[in-house]
């Protein structure tokens, strides 16, 4: 008798452990449903970066959108409709660029397999690849993700962390999707490419307390090349500023260097000097390009597995702007 129910309940846990199994996200995904998908992703990523190098920053940051609002299931990727002011049109979407390109790619791949391939798969291969092939890290890409059909621009606001965040608040907004605080640092290192506009840092130039004053843990030479330079005054909106200036194409430990000499354009970025743990990490990074790759790439795993939607769950968009009817 007690052996009987012994083996049902072993039954039971091998038919949950299956189930569960299936469900996760798993390296080429697509290797029999769709063979050639993350090779025709890769190509046409490595014959257009080439010629638009900055598109590597704007990917990246979008795969990384896409994933703290509802998990990565390419909900960034919706246009909004009468009824839904989409993710894509909510504050935080600042200089997101690059869905003509996602949608291009995602047109290609539905060419070779249609209905298979994933949009939030496709958006996180295609960040991954565009970063490598800039000369950044490669990290993998298990794939299995399905499509949100849900986008909301409030959930975005709510889940976003923001220039102006300081450490506490970021924190709290990466432990929201399960990332700690050594996610935080590393990823925050992919800041060593691309730009930012003015407004996001017009603040804390121009009016930090509102008495028309500079943050203070801004190093001082820094801001004051920035106001006479580059962002002029208070409303500049359009000026585009490098975070790694000089490199915003080379993923390296610029953005690390910035930061520790109190140049990180952006309260979150002086906010990784705040405690002994962040800065700890820091330091480690300084150390070794090739061991921060390595770190980076175990974080950007882990980020692509957010609130991930597999198996039955969600779909599989035709088209990356549009949710299928
Ligand atoms: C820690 C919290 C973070 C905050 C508060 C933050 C904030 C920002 C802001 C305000 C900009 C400039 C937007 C603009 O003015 O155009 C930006 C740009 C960028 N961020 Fe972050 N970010 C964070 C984390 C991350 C993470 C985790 C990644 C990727 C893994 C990332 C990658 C980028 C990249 C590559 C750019 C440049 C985009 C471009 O050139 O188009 N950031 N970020
Ligand atoms: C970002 O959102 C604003 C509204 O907040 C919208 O006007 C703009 O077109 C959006 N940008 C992109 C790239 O979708
Ligand atoms: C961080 O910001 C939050 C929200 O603005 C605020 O409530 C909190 O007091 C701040 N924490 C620190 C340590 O400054
Ligand atoms: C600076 O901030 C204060 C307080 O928020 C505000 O009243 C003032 O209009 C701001 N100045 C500018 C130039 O935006
Ligand atoms: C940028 O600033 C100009 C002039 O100050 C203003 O007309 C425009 O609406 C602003 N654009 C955004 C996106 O805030
Ligand atoms: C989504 O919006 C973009 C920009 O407004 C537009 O070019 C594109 O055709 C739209 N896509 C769909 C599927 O509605």
């Amino acid at each position: 008798m007690e052996s009987q129910s012994y083996f049902k309940a072993l039954i039971i846990i091998l038919i949950a452990l299956i189930g569960s199994t299936q469900a996760q996200l798993q390296l080429g995904f697509y290797a029999k449903s769709c063979p050639k998908a993350e090779k025709i992703i890769l190509k046409y990523v490595v014959e257009h970066i080439r010629n638009a190098p900055s598109l590597a920053a704007a990917l990246i940051r979008m795969h990384f959108h896409d994933c703290f609002v509802n998990g990565c299931d390419g909900s960034v990727l919706v246009n909004s409709t009468q009824g839904n002011q989409a993710e894509k049109d909510s504050p935080p979407n600042l200089t997101l660029r690059g869905f003509g390109f996602i949608d291009t790619i995602k047109s290609v791949v539905e060419a070779e397999c249609p209905g298979v391939v994933s949009c939030a798969d496709i958006l996180a291969l295609t960040a991954r690849d565009s970063v490598h092939s800039i000369g950044g890290p490669y990290w993998n890409v298990p794939t299995g993700r399905r499509d949100g059909v849900i986008s909301k621009a409030e959930e975005a606001l709510l889940s976003l962390p923001a220039p102006f965040h300081n450490l506490t608040t970021l924190l709290t907004l990466f432990g929201n999707v399960g990332l700690d605080v050594n996610d935080l640092v590393l990823l925050s290192g992919a800041q060593t490419i691309g730009v930012s506009h003015c407004s996001s840092i017009a603040t804390r130039l121009y009016n930090f307390t509102g008495k028309g004053d500079t943050d203070p843990t801004l190093d001082n030479e820094y801001a004051k090349n920035l106001k006479t330079f580059k962002c002029k005054n208070i409303n500049d909106n359009t000026t585009l500023i490098e975070m790694d200036p000089g490199s915003r194409n080379t993923f390296d430990l610029g953005y690390f260097k910035q930061v520790v000499k109190r140049r990180g354009l952006f309260q979150s970025d002086a906010a990784l000097l705040e405690s002994s743990t962040t800065r700890a990490i820091i330091a480690r990074q300084l150390q070794s390009t090739q061991g921060f790759f390595a770190e980076f790439a175990k974080s950007m795993e882990k980020m692509g597995r957010i609130n991930v939607k597999t198996g039955t769950e969600g779909e599989i968009r035709k088209q990356c702007a549009r949710v299928n009817s």
